[in-house]
């Protein structure tokens, strides 16, 4: 994309139990954001409650916003856009986002962008903390990733393996055939009883235990490059199940490492076999699960392709990554009416 329009864009994502706030300069640099975590709410139900997580939504999303705009120096004349999640997630938290996007766009008299949250994850790699604040602040930005690109989308909900030709184009080269990388992590978290979210304590327990322990199963799906979790869920199941009725005790650390181990090396892999096939030039990671340290270790320690994987901070939901990716979808003419409403299921490509 040629000669992109300046634009300073405001964002709001609450697809799930997060209430998120950024405002992002040009798709990358990042300004201010807020992010209002729900978890301690939900972690006594083992999951997200739709129901609270809505009501809780529609209490914390104007102090969120007002608390970034503080942030930034900031007031809602100085902005060119506002980008908001139209989905996936929960219909009762996405319409709380969308009305309050709407509200703002009115009220401002700027233009209206609806983001996939999905694509918005891949986008939070565009993003860097701008001057004068955060670790990578400088004269330069970080460079920005170069197409073809193998994005790998690892979250809570979704597992998939997109080619990107270009800007805003995806190629599905391979899906989770039944459980999400996120979705594994959660609940193999809850079998070794480690709590919620299962992603950060498994790989908490993890750090203690050896991942060479368990050889559990990698369905390498050979010929596709679709992914499968539920066996290897099943297999530490069954583990589980043996000692139980052995009397033994369950190795807990031991379990999660070589869990984890499973995990990253059918996603590492495959990512990086796809890389190679499709003459990809870098690889992207983005998602939730992007955030587990040995998977970042794994792609980062190969210098075979340039690797973007956000911040730690933006790799779990956020609204800088809708921003990023709402930036994109303007400078490519979209606007989008009052009349739009939310896509509980929307699918990226
Ligand atoms: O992207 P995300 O915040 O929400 C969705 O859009 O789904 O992803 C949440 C998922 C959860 O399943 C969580 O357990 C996982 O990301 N996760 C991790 C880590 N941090 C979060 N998984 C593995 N290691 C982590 N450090
Ligand atoms: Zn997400």
């Amino acid at each position: 994309m040629a000669a992109l329009p300046p634009a300073r864009i405001l964002a709001i994502e609450t697809s799930c139990d997060e209430t998120a706030c950024a405002v992002v300069e040009n798709g990358r640099t990042l300004l201010a954001s807020t992010v209002a975590s729900q978890m301690d709410m939900h972690a006594r139900y083992g999951g997200v409650y739709p129901e609270v997580a809505s009501r809780q939504h529609i209490l914390s999303i104007l102090p969120v916003i007002e608390q970034t705009l503080a942030q930034a120096h900031l007031a809602l004349s100085d902005l060119d856009v506002i980008a908001v999640t139209r989905g996936p997630g929960l219909a009762g938290s996405l319409v709380v986002g969308l009305n309050t996007a709407k509200g703002l766009a009115l009220g401002a008299n700027i233009p209206l962008v609806g983001v996939n949250h999905l694509e918005g994850h891949i986008y939070s790699a565009w993003v860097y903390d701008g001057p004068p604040k955060g670790d990578n602040a400088g004269e330069n930005p970080p460079p920005e990733p170069q197409f073809p690109l193998m994005a790998l989308l690892v979250s809570g909900g979704h597992t998939e393996l997109n080619l990107m030709e270009s800007h805003l184009k995806y190629k599905r080269l391979g899906a989770t055939l039944d459980d999400a990388a996120g979705e594994a992590f959660d609940k193999v978290a809850r079998l070794l009883q480690l709590g919620y979210p299962g992603g950060p304590a498994i790989q908490k327990s993890a750090e203690e235990g050896d991942p060479a322990a368990i050889n559990f199963p990698r369905a390498w799906l050979d010929g596709r490059w679709d992914f499968s979790f539920s066996g290897l869920k099943t297999a530490v199941l069954r583990e589980v199940k043996r000692l139980e009725g052995e009397g033994k005790p369950i190795p807990a650390a031991n379990m999660a490492a070589s869990f984890q181990a499973a995990v990253v090396d059918v996603l590492f892999t495959k990512t990086l076999k796809a890389a190679r096939q499709f003459g990809a030039k870098a690889i992207l990671v983005a998602g939730g699960v992007s955030a587990n340290r040995a998977l970042r270790q794994a792609f980062l320690s190969q210098k075979e392709f340039p690797v973007h994987i956000p911040p730690l901070s933006l790799c779990t939901d956020n609204a800088a990554m809708i921003a990023a990716a709402g930036y994109f979808r303007y400078a490519l003419g979209q606007r989008d009416g009052m009349e739009i409403d939310v896509l509980p299921t929307w699918p990226l490509s």
